[in-house]
């Protein structure tokens, strides 16, 4: 035998010699669950570690999650039901809440990268991510929603605009919308390969946004989401959203999906974002806590896994333990 594949493996030094793939706390975003009110923190069950929080316990959040190394935020707000409609319209409000938390962070950690979510789900009566017309979740309409939403994060202070509804051509329009309105720098992170998973249901719990039978339509979003037995269509929508201007490509979930995102990889010079869904961190935090899984080494190994798959960044809930873990 000449090769023997163990020789690299014999100790530790060797194998860290020979590492491919390193995860670090410069691979993370932290989604934070914001809600309305003053020192509030209610957790979520089904996420257990995941909190959602009043803005100034957020503020506090992001600034400890800051010197742990965590240097960019997902922003979701829970808004109350009174302020819902079919239109949405509570999204753009300059004083709404999410305007108001991103002008909260810039102010007391400015180096931090705001990500706010664009998608008019949690403001929907119906938990769509879309304008109901005449039966139908309608695209046009709804992308002009999305362009006024997202507008109106990059005047509050947002560095990188996240767009996750899956509508069409809303990267364009909201690149068009920055650039009109003068906010040439404001990025555009877009959700291009975002799959009809039923691994978001914790997430949906947390805001209360799972989509009812509204009209005629189902209560779910595969008119929009993608179908999770097509992989061609995912690259299609990558190359698009970059065409119309995407600084960085999403795709979600994660790790059932990193097929996509390996060959997503091969495909496009953009970074990539992989987010960790909540359905991804709710399994592997129920194994840990029935002590069927090791809690530290599965979190450390399937974001590694996702990395290695061809992920520049990561979006997961379990950012901070994973800080502390690789601070060590
Ligand atoms: C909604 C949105 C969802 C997630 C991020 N943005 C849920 C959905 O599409 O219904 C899911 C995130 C998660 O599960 O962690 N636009």
């Amino acid at each position: 035998m000449i090769s023997r594949n163990r020789r690299l493996r014999t100790n530790d030094s060797i194998r860290s010699l020979v590492r491919e793939t390193n995860l670090t706390t410069n691979d993370l975003v932290l989604p934070m669950f914001v809600m309305e009110g003053n020192n509030k923190k209610e957790a979520i069950s089904s996420m257990p570690g995941v909190f959602r929080q009043s803005l100034d316990l957020t503020v506090q959040t992001v600034k400890e999650n800051y010197k742990l190394g965590i240097k960019a935020v997902n922003l979701y707000m829970k808004v109350s039901d009174n302020l819902k409609d079919n239109t949405g319209k509570e999204a753009w409000n300059p004083n709404g809440l999410m305007q108001n938390t991103i002008r909260a962070i810039k102010d007391a950690v400015p180096g931090v990268i705001i990500m706010p979510d664009v998608a008019l789900d949690p403001y929907s009566i119906y938990g769509h991510d879309g304008i109901i017309k005449n039966g139908k979740i309608d695209n046009d309409s709804t992308v002009e929603a999305l362009v006024k939403m997202g507008v109106s994060h990059a005047e509050a202070g947002a560095d990188i605009l996240a767009p996750s509804d899956m509508m069409d051509g809303r990267v364009l329009a909201m690149r068009e919308g920055l650039e009109e309105s003068g906010f040439t720098d404001v990025g555009i992170l877009s959700y291009a390969a975002k799959y009809a998973s039923a691994f978001y249901g914790p997430f949906r719990n947390a805001l209360d946004s799972a989509p009812v039978d509204a009209q005629e339509i189902p209560a779910d979003k595969k008119t929009y989401q993608m179908d999770f037995h097509n992989s061609r269509e995912a690259i299609d929508e990558a190359l698009k959203d970059v065409d119309e201007g995407a600084d960085i490509i999403m795709i979600k979930p994660g790790m059932p999906y990193l097929d996509i995102v390996s060959k997503i990889r091969e495909l496009i010079t953009q970074p990539i974002a992989v987010y960790q869904v909540s359905g991804e961190y709710a399994m592997l935090k129920a194994a840990a806590q029935n002590g069927w899984l090791d809690n530290d080494k599965v979190l450390i190994e399937s974001l590694t896994s996702i990395k290695r798959a061809g992920a520049d960044m990561i979006f997961t809930y379990a950012a901070p333990e994973v800080a502390r873990l690789l601070n060590q």
